[in-house]
């Protein structure tokens, strides 16, 4: 009799840890950010307005979008340092090749059809600036996680996306704004320019440098290959977020809630969306 009772009482011990996880997991699902990566990159033309509506009709809490400036100082949406990728540059400046953001005006970016190269279905999609993105969204209730690009030519953007900001508070005041770059340096010197937007630093910094950084960071956004739960409780220590890097298949989202990460950059806000749900 005594080995029947033990036996149900692992079962039962056994059946709530099981719980315990899944609860733990699934509460943690319904927190977890849903980040669409460029705006989202799988269903529509990455870095666009267009992107970003529709993201968040699948259920995005934030669209992350990728800044630079032009060769006139303006900052717009796009995320490699070229234009031939995501636009018709080459057939509207054929002579103007390598084709670089910093070597073309706003007025010339915006003759660019930035959504044929993705699908007819949005041709005439515009390479956004910030301005635009932030009025297109400034009543919705999607966040944006706007990251900064540092590249050479973009010397004195983290001013320029300051000011930016500071012109157009109206429009994200009662929203959910973040900044992130892969220049932690920058970022410190941004904080000083904003310190009240919050920062997430893109890479995977030492866990020894972690409480310097909480200095003027209040997030780690990293690859989801280099996470680990450990990782993301020694970030959570010192009252960090971490966001993942851009994960896509299920199995890999799940694992990383399942890691308690506060959000996952994603260009399928559906696949994560669905496992949200799944929790509620
Ligand atoms: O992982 C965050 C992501 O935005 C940084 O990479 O190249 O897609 O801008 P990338
Ligand atoms: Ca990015």
């Amino acid at each position: 009799m005594y080995r029947q009772f033990g036996a149900a009482v692992t079962v039962i011990l056994t059946t709530l840890t099981a719980l315990a996880v899944m609860t733990a997991t699934a509460s943690a699902s319904t927190e977890v950010d849903n980040i669409a990566h460029r705006g989202g990159a799988s269903f529509a033309p990455e870095n666009t307005i267009a992107a970003c509506a529709l993201a968040q009709v699948q259920g995005a809490d934030t669209c992350e979008f990728d800044i630079q400036q032009t060769k006139d100082h303006h900052l717009v949406l796009i995320h490699d340092q070229t234009l031939n990728r995501t636009t018709d540059v080459e057939d509207v400046f054929p002579g103007r090749s390598p084709w670089r953001v910093s070597d073309f005006t706003l007025a010339e970016i915006r003759r660019l059809d930035a959504g044929s190269w993705f699908s007819p279905r949005y041709r005439g999609e515009r390479v956004p600036t910030l301005e635009q993105a932030l009025r297109a969204t400034s009543n919705s209730r999607i966040g944006l996680l706007l990251e900064i690009k540092h590249f050479p030519a973009n010397r004195d953007i983290d001013r320029l996306v300051a000011a930016e900001l500071e012109d157009t508070r109206p429009w994200w005041s009662n929203k959910r704004l973040a900044v992130q770059a892969f220049d932690w340096q920058s970022m410190r010197t941004f904080h000083s320019l904003m310190p009240h937007i919050p920062i997430a630093l893109l890479g995977k910094p030492p866990t020894d440098r972690l409480p310097e950084l909480a200095e003027y960071a209040k997030g780690i956004s990293l690859p989801h290959k280099d996470l680990t739960a450990e990782y993301v409780d020694a970030v959570h220590r010192q009252g960090m977020y971490v966001y993942s890097g851009t994960a896509n298949r299920p199995t890999v989202l799940r694992r990383l809630i399942s890691y308690g990460v506060d959000g996952i950059m994603t260009n399928r806000p559906d696949h994560l969306d669905a496992i949200k749900r799944e929790a509620w």
